[in-house]
């Protein structure tokens, strides 16, 4: 049987989801979106495959949901969950199974322990599974160092470095990073949550640890602005010496005093791609990639981890949940 999915977010992720998952002969029932631009619209023609597809996008998500009877919802609308959340009920009460990429939904109980709660119980009520997911968190920082932990015989501490050039990602990546502002306007709109920069460093860290089973004692994380030394200039956005040009975060994740994890983010105009993964411990191994491409693997893993949570418990599910890492627990010193 083919199953029936409805893209809720038809943001360039969203979009690039409803690609993936049309190539993989998924099929695509519906399509939620609040953006008037979007709304009324075909599917098709958003996502500028230059031929509609007999499915408009729509902004009553409770109208879409019970006309398209979907197995499955792909949401990425937001990163904050208390934000989100509701739309994600909408979907689980319409008896869906939900993969979002809002950041803070992959490991929900840091930042809202109750509202997790609320939602792993409406889930299991109407037997459906909910997860989030994507490339970071879900990838880089955390399922990655775990399946790559499983060869030290013992572990010290994790250390991640992901870099990237954000010149070469989406528009509203490029805007949340703060691309062209000036250091006072970043600051306080970072304050303000106008703009976020990356979420989800805790998330990653409480997710890694968990899958390769450390109980953390703290989580520490923040964000600082990159200066421009000399002129960028993106698809967007023009940057002068002195104003921003992207941003460097970081997160740690402490057992007894000592940092144990470590990742970093750095995401600028013209950044080098790259990954970095430190292992320390016995032997110490250092990983390093050329970049993993943010926005299209975003959709991959939303899609390879579709039939898994397909055929998972009911549920707030996190990647633990799915990848067994448990011969990966090892004892840090
Ligand atoms: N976990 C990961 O690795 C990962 C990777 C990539 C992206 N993300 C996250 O995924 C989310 C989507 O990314 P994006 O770049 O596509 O974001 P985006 O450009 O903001 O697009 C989101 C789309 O959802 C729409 N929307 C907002 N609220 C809605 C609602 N209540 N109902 C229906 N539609 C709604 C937006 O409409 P308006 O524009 O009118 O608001 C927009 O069209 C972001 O939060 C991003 O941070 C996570």
């Amino acid at each position: 049987m083919v199953t029936r999915v409805v893209i809720y977010g038809v943001g360039p992720i969203g979009q690039l989801i409803t690609r993936v998952a049309l190539d993989r002969g998924y099929d695509v029932v519906g399509a939620i979106d609040i953006d008037p631009q979007k709304v009324g619209k075909d599917l098709g023609e958003v996502i500028g495959m230059g031929k509609t597809l007999g499915i408009k996008v729509e902004g009553d998500a409770d109208k879409v949901l019970k006309d398209s009877k979907p197995d499955i919802v792909l949401h990425s609308t937001g990163s904050f969950f208390d934000r989100v959340y509701p739309q994600v009920m909408k979907a689980v009460k319409a008896g869906a199974d939900v993969i979002s990429t809002c950041e803070t939904l992959s490991w929900p109980w840091y930042r809202y322990p109750d509202l997790a709660e609320l939602v792993d119980n409406y889930a299991k009520n109407h037997g459906v599974t909910i997860l989030g997911a994507g490339v970071n968190p879900g990838f880089v920082f955390d399922a990655l160092p775990a399946v790559l932990s499983v060869t030290l015989t013992r572990l010290d501490k994790i250390t991640v470095t992901r870099s990237l050039d954000a010149s070469k990602r989406r528009y509203s990546f490029q805007k949340k990073i703060g691309l062209g502002m000036t250091l006072s306007q970043f600051n306080e709109a970072l304050s303000r949550g106008e703009i976020t920069a990356h979420v989800g460093f805790a998330e990653s860290i409480l997710l890694l640890a968990n899958i390769i089973g450390l109980k953390l004692d703290r989580v520490e994380e923040g964000q600082e602005a990159l200066i421009a030394e000399k002129r960028y200039e993106t698809q967007y956005f023009k940057m002068e010496p002195g104003q921003i040009k992207g941003v460097i975060g970081h997160g740690s994740g402490f057992i007894g005093g000592k940092e144990v994890i470590r990742v970093e983010l750095r995401a600028c105009a013209g950044c080098e791609d790259f990954e970095e993964v430190r292992l320390e411990g016995e032997p110490l191994i250092t990983w390093r990639s050329t970049g993993t491409a943010g926005d299209p693997a975003t959709a991959a893993v939303i899609i390879n981890l579709a039939p898994r949570v397909l055929s998972a418990r009911p549920g707030l599910i996190t990647l633990k949940d799915l990848i067994n890492y448990s011969y990966a627990v090892l004892a840090l010193k």
